[in-house]
């Protein structure tokens, strides 16, 4: 039986569209990476999408056009990975996340909003499309975020030491994977990563991020920033939690700023504050809930090319070994993604997705919802 699904994702950070092609075949014991490709957004639908995130009164044809933009690069990137490939390859569907605009698990209504046409994009593609994954964890009254733990315990989980796996998209979010499948997996965002690191670079650099964290590396940690940034309510709620630009944005670092009007921060010793930012609040949660220190800690995410962040990472949860997933058979960069062919593979075989002890929802539930092709 075809058991291979192609996962497509795009995040926080609005780099790129990344997708893999994964074979779930339970002969393999682990999913078998196929193929992978990213197709950067280009620079004007990047504004459009920040613009929408950032934005309170929107029209639905602002939505619509953002929409359609983004549905035929996810096309184009389905494309790319899957156009020369033999039909014996070809995959069942497209497990497709599109892109969060708005997430409000708290609010009632609570909404969560992925912009993505997956009408269209069947259209596009041929493919059968499986989509909007988040909503139906939210109607069982869950946080519908993060959705991957449900995926990192499938693969990640061993049963001779707990594992921590750590994702650096635009959020940071964890999972802590006890090794007895006896207690629950529990996973949170833990505060912004790349979001706000991104958006500083850019409006001081020019370049839509820093390389491997060189400039932030030679800044200066301003302890009271950091002190007030820490102080925000987000940080001491207990899990589950989630977060995302409706939150940690522009704003929230013009405002943090703005509590010191006195000051005149040199924009490389703010850099690097909020990288120090990043890495306490996610070393604070590590920390909490591996009070021992046993956990093996995997890193994964665009942010695990930023090494100065890493290092410091790595020193603030010492004595525990740092890696990156490669080390447990996923690159760093497709983990996303095949979390999200493994979500389709699971709507498929009408298998739950969902992992309540993380989410908070009433129940386990299948995700996503089925467009033909
Ligand atoms: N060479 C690099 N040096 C530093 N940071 C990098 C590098 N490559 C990627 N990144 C960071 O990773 C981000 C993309 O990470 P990703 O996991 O795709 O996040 P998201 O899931 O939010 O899209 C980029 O925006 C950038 O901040
Ligand atoms: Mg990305």
């Amino acid at each position: 039986m075809n058991s291979r699904f192609v996962g497509m994702m795009s995040g926080t950070s609005l780099d790129a569209v990344d997708a893999v092609l994964v074979d779930f075949d339970p002969s393999y014991l682990k999913p078998k990476l196929i193929k992978r490709c990213s197709v950067d957004l280009p620079t004007d639908l990047k504004e459009k999408l920040t613009f929408l995130a950032h934005t309170e009164n929107l029209t639905f044809r602002q939505l619509a056009v953002a929409e359609d933009a983004l549905t035929y690069l996810y096309a184009q990137c389905a494309l790319k990975l899957l156009d020369d490939l033999p039909e014996k390859l070809q995959p069942v569907a497209l497990g497709c996340h599109g892109q969060t605009i708005e997430h409000q698990p708290n609010l009632v209504p609570s909404y969560t909003l992925q912009l993505l046409n997956p009408s269209l994009l069947a259209e596009l593609t041929g493919k059968n499309i499986i989509a909007d994954f988040r909503r139906r964890d939210l109607a069982a009254g869950g946080q519908a975020a993060p959705l991957v733990p449900a995926f990192h315990r499938s693969v990640f989980q061993s049963a001779d030491v707990d594992r921590i796996i750590v994702n650096l998209g635009g959020i940071a979010n964890l999972t802590f994977l006890p090794k007895s499948t006896q207690l629950p997996v529990l996973g949170l965002d833990t505060g912004p990563a790349n979001l706000l690191l991104d958006y500083w670079h850019q409006l001081h650099w020019h370049k839509s991020y820093d390389t491997e964290g060189k400039k932030a590396s030679g800044g200066k940690l301003i302890t009271a920033l950091l002190k007030q940034g820490l102080a925000d309510d987000f940080f001491a709620l207990a899990a589950p939690k989630s977060t995302g630009r409706e939150k940690f944005n522009p704003e929230w670092l013009s405002r943090l700023l703005g509590e010191f009007p006195d000051n005149q921060f040199n924009s490389k010793d703010v850099l690097r504050t909020l990288v120090e930012l990043t890495a306490v609040s996610l070393t604070d949660q590590i920390n909490q809930l591996d009070s021992e220190a046993k956990a093996e800690v995997y890193i994964c995410g665009g942010g695990w090319q930023n090494t100065f962040l890493i290092n410091r990472i790595r020193s603030l949860i010492l004595p525990r070994q740092l890696a990156s997933t490669a080390n447990l058979g996923i690159p760093p960069q497709d983990v996303e993604a095949v979390a999200f062919a493994w979500l389709a593979w699971r709507h498929h075989q009408k298998e739950t997705g969902n992992l309540p002890s993380v989410t908070g929802a009433k129940g386990e539930r299948v995700l996503g919802g089925f467009y033909p092709a």
